[in-house]
């Protein structure tokens, strides 16, 4: 089978680590680099986790860093999620591996022009690095395969009524992304609140006993603590690895193609994705929305990842 090349754009983060690990040696995956941008944490503490991340697995892939604040608005953190690294609950040595010298905007944009096959782009924190390609090199756009991001949501969101993290740091790049003209899948609160670490599966994965659930199983219960303080949650929502799941077990997702719109306002409800689910407004569908997942096969595909790290 070939593979699929993709380019992870992320803001390590706990869940966002679990990504660059399911995804850093996928034999079906060519994962051509990581871009940071700030988010979960500063660019600086996002960029240094995801340096640790990938030296601690061995993942040998370029890390780029990017935006350090959204297009528009101030930066919004989520350290009562991530903590106060944006990566609490594991002590990395040092890292020795160095940052790409290029910008991450155009390391995506040099990336996609040079490469023959398309690619697709993965995020899993704000769209600000792939919005700011997008509107530097429009050329791009032919090179990209699809969008599949972690972010949005039909229903509620969990930094306001409305509103999901990554979309609400950075709405006027979501923006962008969804008015591109790409194929752009969105896998949202609906479905990664489906999809909750409770401690059962925190033992589960930490029974494998190697170098990569020893990180899942510290990484979750530093997250499920504070997913227990911000929500009640015994479990927090695995949300990014819901993105390499959907790139590489589609049929676990089951998706609707919709017309979504994103929540520019500065009121109640800005960085709302409304997705017209009903077709009310009768508009150009420019979104596959997923609306639900295969909880427990969801868990056998992270079992899999996981032991496909060796020591
Ligand atoms: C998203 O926000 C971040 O805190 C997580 O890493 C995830 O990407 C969930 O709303
Ligand atoms: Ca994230």
């Amino acid at each position: 089978m070939k593979k699929r090349k993709l380019i992870l754009d992320c803001d390590p983060g706990h869940d966002d680590a679990i990504a660059i690990m399911l995804a850093g040696n996928h034999p079906d995956l060519e994962l051509l680099g990581l871009t940071i941008e700030a988010g979960n944490q500063t660019l600086e503490k996002t960029g240094r986790n995801a340096l640790n991340v990938c030296q601690y697995l061995g993942i040998d892939v370029p890390v780029a860093l990017g935006a350090s604040r959204p297009l528009v608005r101030d930066l919004q953190i989520a350290e009562d999620i991530h903590g106060e690294s944006g990566l609490d609950g594991f002590d990395f040595p040092e890292p020795q591996k160095t940052f790409e010298a290029r910008h991450a905007v155009n390391f995506i944009i040099d990336t996609l022009l040079k490469s023959e096959e398309r690619v697709t782009l993965v995020t899993t924190g704000p769209m600000t690095n792939v919005a700011l390609a997008m509107r530097l090199e429009p050329r791009i756009l032919e090179k990209i395969e699809e969008v599949v991001l972690m972010g949005g949501s039909y229903g509620y969101g969990n930094v306001s009524p409305a509103a999901e993290f990554n979309i609400l740091v950075d709405p006027e790049a979501a923006h962008i992304v969804f008015t591109s003209g790409l194929k752009v899948s969105m896998m949202g609160l609906d479905v990664t609140r489906k999809v909750l670490a409770l401690p059962k599966v925190v033992e589960r994965m930490e029974k494998i006993d190697n170098k990569a659930s020893r990180l899942f199983a510290d990484l979750m219960r530093a997250f499920n603590e504070n997913q227990r303080k911000v929500f009640g949650l015994q479990g927090g929502p695995l949300h990014d690895p819901v993105t390499i799941a959907y790139l590489l077990e589609p049929d676990l997702l089951t998706m609707q193609h919709v017309h979504c719109e994103i929540d520019l306002s500065h009121g109640i409800s800005h960085g709302r994705t409304n997705c017209d689910v009903f077709d009310y407004l009768k508009r150009k569908r420019n979104a596959y929305v997923a609306v639900d997942i295969d909880a427990a096969r969801f868990w056998d595909f992270i079992e899999r990842g996981l032991r496909r790290y060796n020591g």
